[in-house]
Order: C-alpha cells, then sequence, then structure tokens
C-alpha cells in the first residue's frame, strides 16, 4: 500500500480536506496529511519542502500538493534533490508524468475545481508505472544535476 503525503496552502486546504475523504473512504492508501490545518494564510514553500522530504526518505510513496494554481507548489518542490513534481490538469498530463518523468509528486490547483476533477487525477497518478527504459536514462540525468 503506498503511503501519500498531503500538502497545502490556505488556498488548497479545503480542497485536501475534501480529496482526503474521498480517498481515505475509497482507496487502500496510507495517507498522511502534513498541512497546513487550517484557512490562515501561509506560505506554500514550507509545505512543498515538508511534503517533498518525506517523499525522497520514504520508500512506496508520493507526494500531493494543493495550492492556489499549484504553480507555486511545484517550483517549490522541484527544488529537493530527488524530487520530480509534476503540474497536472488533465489525465494525459498525470500519466506521462508517471510514465514517462517517474514524477513522485503531483501539484494541483485547488481553486476553479472541484473534488470530482481532482480525486481521479491523484488516482490515476497512484496508479500509473514509471515505464522505465529510454526514460530512466532522463531522469538520472535530472536527477544528476546537482
Ligand atoms: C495564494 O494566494 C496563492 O498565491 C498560492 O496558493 C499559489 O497559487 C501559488 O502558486
Amino acid at each position: 500500500m503506498p503511503t501519500i503525503f498531503f500538502g497545502s496552502d490556505h488556498a488548497g486546504y479545503l480542497m485536501k480536506n475534501i480529496v482526503i475523504d474521498v480517498l481515505d473512504n475509497e482507496e487502500d492508501i496510507d495517507i498522511k496529511d502534513l498541512g497546513c490545518f487550517n484557512l490562515d494564510k501561509c506560505n506554500y514553500p514550507e509545505f512543498a519542502f515538508r511534503v517533498a522530504k518525506k517523499v525522497r526518505e520514504t520508500p512506496n510513496s508520493f507526494g500531493v500538493l494543493l495550492c492556489g494554481t499549484g504553480i507555486g507548489m511545484s517550483i517549490a518542490a522541484n527544488k529537493v534533490k530527488g524530487i520530480r513534481c509534476a503540474l497536472c490538469s488533465n489525465f494525459t498530463q498525470v500519466q506521462m508524468s508517471r510514465k514517462h518523468n517517474d514524477a513522485n509528486i503531483l501539484a494541483l490547483g485547488a481553486r476553479n475545481t472541484t473534488s470530482d476533477t481532482l480525486v481521479p487525477l491523484i488516482i490515476s497518478f497512484i496508479n500509473t508505472e514509471f515505464d522505465g527504459g529510454r526514460h530512466q536514462i532522463r531522469v538520472n540525468m535530472i536527477d544528476n544535476m546537482d
């Protein structure tokens, strides 16, 4: 059973709660919520780094990060060595981020969308395998950058 570390800022907080609730009831996933834990304004890099470091050190784990657009979260998470965070808004992006890029964190925009859209994307992310092969060479190049 994979562990999924969740993080959000205030803009993603309510959506994070809804999505965790649905996944907790419907899927066989070990869910860890690393915050934020209320609607007070906060800084998304704090939660991006928290989730990214946990994903890096935990075998068989993924991360899901939610902010208003998903952009800030993805920029911040990708600063952490070993993290490949993909900002996705549709199934093609989600599946390719796993198959070709071995993405280990999914960033999502929480504003102007619904949990009905985001939950299936998260499930697809978790269930899609990395293709390996020639893609492994490219992923290694990214991981060896610094
Ligand atoms: C917060 O207002 C907003 O800037 C943040 O959630 C995110 O969208 C940043 O990329």
